[in-house]
C-alpha cells in the first residue's frame, strides 16, 4: 500500500521535473531566437514567494501598504521584473507604458484574460463580457456597443434623480449652515447601485429613497407601507448579497491557482439571491422584445435592448450582472476619492466651484456636452484617477510564447520573454506615480498638470486597446454630474477627521476605495438660487 503511494508520488514528481526542464529548454531556445531574456527576479531570499506571503500576512502589524510598499518594492531597480507566486509559478510584473501598450493593444490577441479569470467570476456572472476571451468576448462586446452610445449616456434623467436623493440623504443644514457629519461612502454606494440598476433594468432598486423613507416614516412613491417595505427588504438583500459575492471573487483571485477553495454555502446563496433578483427583469425584457409595439417609448434599458438580440435567459442574466460588477463599485470608489480630495484641498474645491457656477446656471439642465466642455472639471477627474485609479492592479495571461518590448539588458531596453500561460501583472497605480514619467511632483495632487498633457499609455485608469472599459463615459458623466450638483448646493466642505482622511489609506478588493471613508460635513450655499426637487 505505502510503497504504491510513494511510487506514484515519485512518478508525478519526476514527470513535473521533466516537464519543467522541457519547458525551460523550449523557452531558452525561443529567447535566443528572439533576442530576449527573462527580467530581474525579485522573489527574494526564499523560494515560492514566502517572503511576499509573510509580508502580506503581517500587514496589520507592520503597517505596510500592499501597493506602495510590497508591490512597490519589486520595482526598486527595474520597471519590469519577475517573481514566484506561492503556487510556484513565476509571473512577470510591469509598470512600463510600452509593455502595457503591447499587452493591451498591439499584441492584443497574445494576451488574454484566461481560464483562471473565467473561473474566479463564473459563479456570479457565468460566461459574459467581463470574463470571456476570443469569439465569445467579441460577440459580447458587439452586443453592448449600441447601449453605450452617446445618446444613451446623454439621457441624464436618472442621474439627476439619484443626485437629488443623495443630497436629500445628506440632510438639511443647521442654523450655521452646516450639515451634520456624514459618512458619505454608504450613500455613494447606494447612489451607484440606484443609477446602475436603472440603466441595466430600466427600474432602479431605489435604495437611497427607500432608506430616506424609512428614516422619515414616509412611503413616498410607493402605494403603501407594505409595498415600500417589501422593496426595501429586496434592495437590502440585493445590496448585501452583491457585497458578499464580490468578497468571494476577490478571495478566489488572491488564491491564484487554488481559486476553487474560495467557495461555499454563503457564496452560493448570495449568487442565487442576486441572480433571482434579475429574473423579473429578464422576463419583462423578453416579453417586451416579443411584442415590440408595447415596448416603444421609455423602456430602452440595457436589458431590453439585449433582449432584442438574444432571448437566452441565462445569457441575459450573466451579461447584465457582468456590467453591474464592472460598473458599480468602480464608480463609487472614484466618487469617494473625489470627495476626499475636495475635502482635503479647499483651494481645489473653491476653484472648481467657481468654475462650475460660471458654467452651469442653477436649474439649467446639465448635459453631457457641457460636462465634457468644463475643462477644469475634467482635469480634476483625470488627476483623481491618476493618483487613485480604482482598478489599481490587473493581469493578463500569455496565450503563446511571446515577448514584450522592454525591460531586459543592462539598459532595460531589450525585450522580455513571456512563456505561454504565464501571468503578466501590471500595476497601473504605480505607473501613475512614477517620477520619471510624471515629474518630481508626481505624488502631488495637481489638476493643473493636465493643462499641457494628453493622456497616453502612461495613464490607463480605464485601460486601453480593444478591451478598454465600455463604461468610461458613463462613469465620468455620472461622477461629473453629481459633483456639479454638490458644488452648486454647497459652498464649503470639511473633513470630520482631518488627520485620518489625509493618510489616504486604501481598501483593496476588486477596486480600491478610501479605507477611512469620506466623513465630511457640507456648508449650504446661501446664494444658490436653484431648487432641489423633493424626491420623496
Ligand atoms: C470609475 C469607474 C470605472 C473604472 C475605473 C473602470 C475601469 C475598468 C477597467 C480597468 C476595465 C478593464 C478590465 C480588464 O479588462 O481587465 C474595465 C472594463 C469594463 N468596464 Fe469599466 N470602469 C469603470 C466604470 C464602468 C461602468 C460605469 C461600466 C458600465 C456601466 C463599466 C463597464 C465595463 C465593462 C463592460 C468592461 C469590460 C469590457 C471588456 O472586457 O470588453 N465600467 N473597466
Ligand atoms: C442604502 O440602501 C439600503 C436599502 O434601501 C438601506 O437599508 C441603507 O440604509 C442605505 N444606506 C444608507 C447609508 O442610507
Ligand atoms: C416599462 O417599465 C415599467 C417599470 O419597470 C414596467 O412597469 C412596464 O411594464 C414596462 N413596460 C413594458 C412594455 O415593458
Amino acid at each position: 500500500m505505502w510503497t504504491t503511494v510513494v511510487l506514484v508520488t515519485c512518478f508525478f514528481v519526476v514527470v513535473r521535473i521533466i516537464q519543467a526542464f522541457v519547458a525551460k529548454r523550449r523557452l531558452q531556445t525561443f529567447a535566443q531566437q528572439h533576442g530576449c531574456e527573462e527580467p530581474e527576479d525579485v522573489t527574494g531570499p526564499f523560494p515560492y514567494g514566502v517572503n511576499r506571503l509573510r509580508r502580506m500576512l503581517t500587514l496589520a502589524t507592520s503597517g505596510e501598504d500592499i501597493l506602495d510598499d510590497i508591490i512597490g518594492s519589486d520595482f526598486t531597480n527595474a520597471a519590469t521584473v519577475k517573481f514566484s507566486g506561492f503556487d510556484g509559478n513565476t509571473a512577470i510584473s510591469t509598470t512600463e507604458p510600452a509593455n502595457l501598450q503591447a499587452i493591451l493593444a498591439t499584441q492584443f490577441k497574445e494576451f488574454v484574460g484566461g481560464d483562471r479569470r473565467y473561473h474566479c467570476f463564473k459563479p456570479a456572472i457565468g460566461h459574459s463580457i467581463f470574463n470571456a476571451d476570443g469569439a465569445f468576448w467579441e460577440h459580447s462586446r458587439a452586443l453592448f456597443r449600441p447601449q453605450f452610445s452617446r445618446e444613451n449616456i446623454n439621457d441624464l434623467e436618472m442621474t439627476d434623480k439619484a443626485s437629488n436623493s443623495l443630497i436629500t440623504a445628506i440632510g438639511s443644514a443647521d442654523a450655521s449652515g452646516w450639515t451634520a457629519n456624514q459618512e458619505m461612502m454608504p450613500l455613494i454606494y447606494n447612489f451607484t447601485l440606484d443609477t446602475a440598476t436603472d440603466f441595466l433594468f430600466g427600474e432602479t432598486v431605489g435604495s437611497q429613497q427607500l432608506a430616506i423613507a424609512a428614516r422619515t416614516g414616509q412611503t413616498g412613491t410607493y402605494s403603501s407601507d407594505d409595498d415600500a417595505q417589501a422593496k426595501g427588504v429586496e434592495a437590502q438583500a440585493f445590496a448585501r448579497s452583491f457585497a458578499i459575492v464580490q468578497d468571494y471573487i476577490v478571495m478566489r483571485i488572491r488564491l491564484q491557482s487554488l481559486w476553487w477553495l474560495g467557495d461555499g454555502f454563503e457564496f452560493r446563496k448570495a449568487t442565487r439571491t442576486i441572480r433571482k433578483f434579475t429574473d423579473r427583469f429578464v422576463q419583462l425584457a423578453i416579453n417586451t422584445a416579443a411584442s415590440p409595439s408595447k415596448g416603444e417609448g421609455k423602456n430602452q434599458s440595457l436589458m431590453n435592448s439585449l433582449a432584442t438580440q438574444t432571448q437566452d435567459r441565462k445569457e441575459l442574466q450573466d451579461q447584465t450582472l457582468s456590467i453591474l460588477l464592472a460598473g458599480r463599485d468602480t464608480t463609487a470608489s472614484m466618487l469617494g476619492w473625489c470627495l476626499v480630495r475636495l475635502a482635503i484641498h479647499p483651494e481645489v474645491f473653491n476653484k472648481l466651484r467657481g468654475i462650475v457656477l460660471e458654467n452651469f446656471e442653477p436649474d439649467e439642465p446639465i448635459t453631457f456636452v457641457k460636462l465634457k466642455d468644463c475643462r477644469y472639471l475634467q482635469h480634476f477627474l483625470n488627476e483623481v484617477l491618476r493618483l487613485h485609479p480604482t482598478v489599481p492592479l490587473n493581469s493578463r495571461n500569455a496565450a503563446k510564447d511571446t515577448t514584450i518590448p522592454v525591460g531586459c539588458g543592462s539598459d532595460q531596453k531589450s525585450p522580455v520573454v513571456v512563456r505561454k500561460g504565464q501571468v503578466v501583472l501590471f500595476c497601473v497605480y504605480l505607473m501613475h506615480r512614477r517620477e520619471d514619467l510624471w515629474g518630481e511632483d508626481a505624488l502631488k495632487f495637481k489638476p493643473e498638470r493636465w493643462q499641457h498633457r494628453i493622456p497616453a499609455w502612461q495613464y490607463l485608469p480605464f485601460l486601453g486597446g480593444p478591451r478598454i472599459c465600455l463604461g468610461q463615459q458613463f462613469a465620468l458623466t455620472e461622477t461629473s454630474y453629481l459633483l456639479v450638483r454638490l458644488l452648486q448646493q454647497y459652498d464649503a466642505m470639511e473633513p470630520v477627521h482631518w488627520d485620518e482622511m489625509q493618510k489616504l489609506k486604501k481598501g483593496l478588493g476588486v477596486t480600491m476605495w478610501p479605507q477611512d471613508g469620506a466623513r465630511v460635513r457640507f456648508h449650504k450655499a446661501t446664494a444658490y438660487q436653484g431648487t432641489i426637487a423633493n424626491c420623496i
